[in-house]
């Protein structure tokens, strides 16, 4: 019996079809090697809508899913006999599209006579340092995209402690938000980080929502309305926005968000090494507002303050991949996880069960 294990993953549970062959240790820890890592996005299918249109997305995965899964094999050079599992984002995650994800894997696992092993979303995010730094554990992971914003202590492949997390918006969905108010194109992330260059952080106050209580949990639709607030002010005194007003409430506002995520990360650093009893050895990142240089730099920061070391992985695997539901199929497969034809689509469904839900439920799906 070879020493690896070789998993076709398959994601579908938003707007990216994504398909990918990864391999890794079959047993004990170690990174894994990815063979192949396919992603067809639907941006321009929801452009006009101004966000995603779940019935499109579920349509178009179940269109484009049997084509990802051809790419990624011819890519790895593989066939179906050489794939030890079939790896799929169960949850959480827009149904119609989790569902044709599920679908497309039990019609192959159950051809092929693969194993089939439903993954959790965010476990694939969650693990991904493993994937590719190899990262032991424990460590604490900061997810934070469109859809997702949340602290895990990951202590196991299947055991995540929820420290705290966003509750209403994402902070992703808040700058796709805020860059709409400015005029700026989708998505808003690098477009309000562009612009916040060449911005004064200092003009506005912009509030830091919950740094007055204690705790890990976090809130960023009230910066929104800050940002909408003094938008206004100006167009009323000025009759329009100017070049560098708009810099400027950029700056302000990816500021804001960047000293919310610094300091409840210090917090959430402390609250995982009293869970330890030991202090917390590494600090990772994932999801698309990693990309941001400024919140990178703010968290490489508050790491090095704690004497933690910092992991953030290459942008194509921080955003919605299949590389990530393979390796975190890859971990269940090998501890001995196995799901069969009854494996079902979860809308909802939390890496941490004893934490209770958040309240936020956000425009990309669950986020508890
Ligand atoms: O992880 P992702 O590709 O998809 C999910 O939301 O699951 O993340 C996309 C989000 C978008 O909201 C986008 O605006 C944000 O990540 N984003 C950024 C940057 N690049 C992407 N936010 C802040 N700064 C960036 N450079
Ligand atoms: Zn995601």
């Amino acid at each position: 019996m070879p020493d690896t294990l070789t998993i076709l993953g398959i994601e579908s549970s938003c707007d990216d079809t994504a398909a990918a062959v990864v391999r890794g240790p079959r047993v004990g820890e170690g990174g894994g090697t990815i063979l192949s890592n396919v992603v067809a996005a639907q941006t321009d299918l929801h452009a006009a809508f101004g966000g995603i249109v779940p019935e499109i997305a579920a349509r178009a995965h179940a269109e484009k899913l049997d084509l990802c899964v051809e790419a990624a094999l011819a890519q790895a050079g593989l066939g179906l006999q050489e794939i030890d599992a079939v790896a799929v984002t169960a949850g959480p995650g827009l149904i119609g599209g989790v569902l044709a994800g599920v679908m497309c894997a039990k019609g192959i696992a159950a051809g092929a006579g693969l194993p089939l092993v439903g993954v959790n979303h965010l476990a694939g995010h969650a693990l991904t340092p493993r994937l590719t730094d190899g990262l032991g554990f424990p460590y604490l992971m900061l997810l934070v995209s469109g859809g997702h914003c949340q602290f895990l202590l990951v202590q196991g492949a299947e055991d995540f402690r929820r420290l705290g997390g966003t509750i209403d918006d994402a902070p992703g969905e808040a700058f796709d938000k805020t860059a709409k108010l400015l005029g700026l194109p989708q998505p808003g992330g690098p477009s309000v980080e562009a612009e916040a260059r060449a911005g004064d952080a200092g003009r506005f106050a912009f509030p830091r929502p919950l740094l007055d209580r204690p705790g890990c949990d976090m809130s960023f639709s009230g910066l929104k309305t800050a940002l909408l607030r003094a938008r206004d002010e100006l167009v009323e005194v000025q009759g329009g926005l100017r070049r560098q007003d708009r810099a400027d409430l950029c700056a302000g506002f990816q500021a804001a968000v960047a000293a919310v995520l610094a300091e409840k990360t210090r917090r959430a650093l402390r609250a995982g090494a009293e869970a330890l009893a030991a202090p917390v050895p590494a600090l990772a990142v994932g999801g698309g507002v990693a990309a941001n240089r400024q919140l990178r730099a703010a968290l490489e920061h508050v790491a090095h303050e704690a004497g933690t070391r910092f992991l953030a992985p290459p942008l194509a695997l921080c955003t919605d991949n299949a590389a990530m539901i393979a390796w975190a199929g890859l971990e269940r497969f090998r501890a001995g996880g196995r799901d069969d034809m009854r494996l079902s689509a979860r809308p909802r469904w939390p890496l941490d069960r004893q934490s209770p839900a958040l309240l936020g439920s956000g425009r990309r799906g669950a986020k508890a």
